[in-house]
């Protein structure tokens, strides 16, 4: 870790601000997915949250005692466009513009990601992601935030995961839109795609010296077979998961044995010219690392792979981590494997030289702790599991990973998706009855991490 490396903490704007109906703000598709009953865990939604939109004052506080030089917010594009593409809500500018300040004058430099998921309603009414007109609604959305907050805001991310965007939202449907279908999930993967490099050209039309990259959500991916077919769903998951968007922005082509797999579904919307549109260059790539994947030999026992790992191809493989692995869970059941986070950025490195500067944009655990008798968060699990991959990404800076921050995910418990408030991500516990918030011990542990890596670097 070098000078300089951005020490952040990371939310998103659906799981943190509630105040779902202030300021005018327009519903999103979060809005009508956790409202429809059956779609979310104990029908909880995102109408209050933790009330983020109230207490600026109180939670940037919490990232000034905390130490971090980065704050990683997303914007919430109903907030700023309620009704329609074009209207912008004054009262949506005034909310970013105090939190935006707030942070500044704290020296905490905003890095805004500009769609973590809550899309306008009236946009997925227009076909949502599956559509390419909306391409061009993001492009000027984009262009729009940086004329209102560029000259603040120098970090950019356009999309966050959308990975998740495409396949759980329209593949499986366990997230909103909720819509279950091969074809449009294809397409709203092309359309997210193309979206990064529009938004990335339109930020850059304004601010040419902004940093802009996206936000994906990768695997360590491994195998223990070299059988062809298991190769074969390694490579197709693989591809999927962790090289669409990167090869769409680097190279504007995706990776060949996917588009065999998909064949008609992506030939039906990836038009003529798309390569060079998709096509762009791009400052950092942000990396959402949780825990490491596996496709190995299929079993009797194992279910069709895109039940596991959603993707519209009907094929089995073993998608569980070796059973002669003994590995610890977290509370959400994914396990914890801390060196899979330097190898990944290991091979970014390997793989994609146009990858200069990577960012660690997510990175954490679901443990459920609550308070013992004092008032306390013991939270010893999240420490050892954050403890562990620093260390991992240490150890992998120290072999040449062109690393430059690394932001845990989250500050707060918070509205955890199709999960409500069932699983706890915060390295501060936020009783969702009173919304009080109080420091883990892992907020301590990090404070202490942070404090501790400056002096030795400034010594
Ligand atoms: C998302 C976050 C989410 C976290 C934990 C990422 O997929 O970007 O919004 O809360 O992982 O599931």
């Amino acid at each position: 870790m070098k000078q300089g490396f951005l020490w952040g903490v990371a939310a998103a704007s659906y799981q943190i601000e509630g105040a779902a109906h202030e300021g005018n703000r327009g519903p999103s598709i979060w809005d009508t997915f956790s409202h429809t009953p059956g779609k979310v865990l104990n029908g909880d939604t995102g109408d209050v949250a933790i009330d983020h939109y109230h207490r600026i004052e109180e939670d940037v506080k919490l990232m000034v005692e905390l130490g971090v030089n980065v704050y990683r917010f997303s914007i919430a594009w109903p907030r700023l466009f309620p009704q329609n593409s074009q209207s912008i809500e004054q009262q949506g500018v005034d909310f970013y513009n105090k939190l935006i300040d707030t942070l500044v004058a704290h020296n905490i430099e905003p890095v805004a990601t500009l769609y973590h998921w809550d899309l306008p309603q009236y946009l997925e009414d227009k076909g949502g992601w599956a559509s390419r007109d909306i391409v061009y609604a993001f492009e000027h959305y984009a262009k729009t935030c940086t004329e209102l907050f560029g000259d603040r805001v120098n970090k950019w991310i356009t999309l966050n995961e959308p990975w998740c965007t495409s396949f759980l939202g329209y593949y499986l449907g366990i997230h909103a839109p909720g819509i279950k279908n091969a074809a449009s999930a294809v397409a709203a993967a092309h359309h997210t795609a193309l979206a990064h490099a529009y938004g990335t050209r339109a930020i850059k039309a304004v601010a040419p010296n902004a940093q802009v990259g996206i936000t994906v959500n990768m695997t360590n991916l491994r195998t223990d077979s070299d059988d062809p077919e298991t190769k074969l769903n390694w490579q197709l998951v693989d591809a999927n998961q962790n090289r669409w968007w990167i090869d769409a922005f680097t190279s504007g082509k995706y990776p060949e044995v996917l588009v065999k797999e998909y064949g008609v579904l992506l030939s039906q919307v990836f038009q003529e010219g798309d390569e060079k549109l998709l096509k762009v260059d791009n400052d950092f790539l942000g990396v959402n690392y949780y825990c490491d994947g596996f496709v190995g030999k299929a079993r009797i026992t194992d279910r069709p792979m895109n039940v596991h790992s959603p993707y519209p191809i009907n094929r089995t493989a073993n998608m569980d981590l070796p059973e002669t692995e003994f590995v610890s869970r977290t509370d959400f059941n994914w396990p914890i494997t801390p060196e899979g986070l330097g190898n990944l950025v290991l091979r970014i490195n390997r793989d994609w030289s146009e990858i200069k500067s990577i960012l660690i944009t997510e990175n954490g655990a679901a443990f459920n702790d609550g308070p013992n008798e004092h008032g306390e968060i013991e939270d010893h699990r999240r420490v050892d599991y954050i403890h562990s991959h620093l260390e991992s990404l240490r150890h992998a800076i120290d072999l040449g990973a062109p690393v430059d921050g690394y932001f845990a995910w989250s500050l707060w418990d918070n509205y955890e998706w199709a999960e409500g408030y069932s699983k706890r991500f915060g390295i501060v516990y936020v009783d969702f009855d009173t919304l009080k918030r109080t420091p883990k011990l892992s907020f301590k542990m990090y404070q202490k991490y942070i404090a501790q890596t400056r002096l030795a670097l400034n010594s």
